[in-house]
């Protein structure tokens, strides 16, 4: 009898000290990204020369980043991006504005942090639920994009391997049809803000799946003043890992948007001990 209540007091412990675990944000660097309203621009309008010319760079190993981020900020031609050639249905006020990322990992568990300030005046309201969520994809080393006898690498595309022309709120799709991926898998987190709202611990491969992860994803936001902070947290396996660089993007769906109607930033890479646009603090 007394030794199983020692056996419970001390896993009673262990329990508090885990979820205590946190990391110190202020000893993580901060770096911004720009998440931009993508239009149609899916990865089949990216790999078509006569839409974008920038297929040839990309065949030749190019990122999205590498093309289109300048100091910081995006060479898009926003005249373009929001003309009805890119976006036929609606365009929102804002096109694009800052992430702010920071992550840090220990031995079990990877924290990412996204702070912004999503803009209202968006293009779709039709998530009546939710005013903002934060979507985050991280890529598996099989994701690749095939573009005839060559293929481009998923770390160079970002999001957009699992963002099709025949996917639900694209002109003319099927409103059931998911994002999909034809070669490897995303793992996907989410944050909503609804009260009680569970954190999504999904996938993208064949389709989306909203559940059945295996990263534990836990998910925390605040809003204070127009500013939202959210912090993931999940496991540190699957496509992540000490020693590995991971593809990433972020989404945002501002002022109750769904669907495409998002602000995707383009792909970064994570460097848990490792290479990496963003090098991810250990504490
Ligand atoms: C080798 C350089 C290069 C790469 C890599 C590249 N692009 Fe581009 N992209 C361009 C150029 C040049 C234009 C403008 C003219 C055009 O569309 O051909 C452009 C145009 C665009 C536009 C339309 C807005 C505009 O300014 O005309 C979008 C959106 C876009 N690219 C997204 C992407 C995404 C997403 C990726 C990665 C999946 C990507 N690009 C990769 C060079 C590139």
């Amino acid at each position: 009898m007394k030794k199983s209540i020692l056996a419970f007091t001390v896993s009673g412990v262990l329990l508090t000290a885990s979820a205590q675990a946190a990391p110190d944000w202020s000893k993580v660097p901060k770096r911004d990204i720009q998440v931009f309203h993508a239009g149609i621009t899916t990865i089949e309008w990216t790999m078509k020369k006569s839409d974008h010319s920038g297929r040839t760079g990309m065949v030749k190993g190019e990122s999205c980043v590498g093309c289109h981020e300048e100091k910081g900020g995006l060479n898009f031609n926003m005249k373009r991006m929001a003309s009805k050639e890119l976006e036929p249905v609606a365009v929102p006020q804002t096109m694009n504005f800052p992430v702010s990322v920071q992550a840090a990992y220990d031995k079990d568990n990877a924290y990412l942090r996204l702070s912004f300030k999503p803009p209202v005046g968006s293009a779709n309201k039709d998530d009546k639920e939710n005013d903002v969520k934060a979507t985050v994809l991280f890529a598996n080393d099989k994701v690749a994009v095939s573009a005839g006898d060559k293929s481009v690498a998923g770390p160079l595309v970002g999001c957009w391997a699992s963002c099709h022309n025949d996917a639900r709120t694209m002109p003319g799709a099927d409103e059931h049809k998911t994002k999909y991926t034809k070669d490897g898998a995303y793992e996907l987190m989410q944050w909503k803000s609804a009260k009680g709202a569970k954190a999504v611990d999904g996938s993208v491969s064949d389709k989306r799946s909203m559940d059945g992860g295996t990263a534990g994803v836990r998910a925390e936001g605040d809003n204070k003043g127009g500013i939202y902070t959210v912090t993931f947290t999940r496991k540190l396996n699957g496509a992540l890992g000490e020693g590995k660089t991971v593809p990433f993007g972020v989404a945002v769906h501002a002022d109750h948007a769904t669907g495409r109607f998002h602000h995707v930033s383009m792909g970064y890479t994570l460097g848990f001990g490792a290479d990496g646009d963003i090098k991810v603090t250990k504490q």
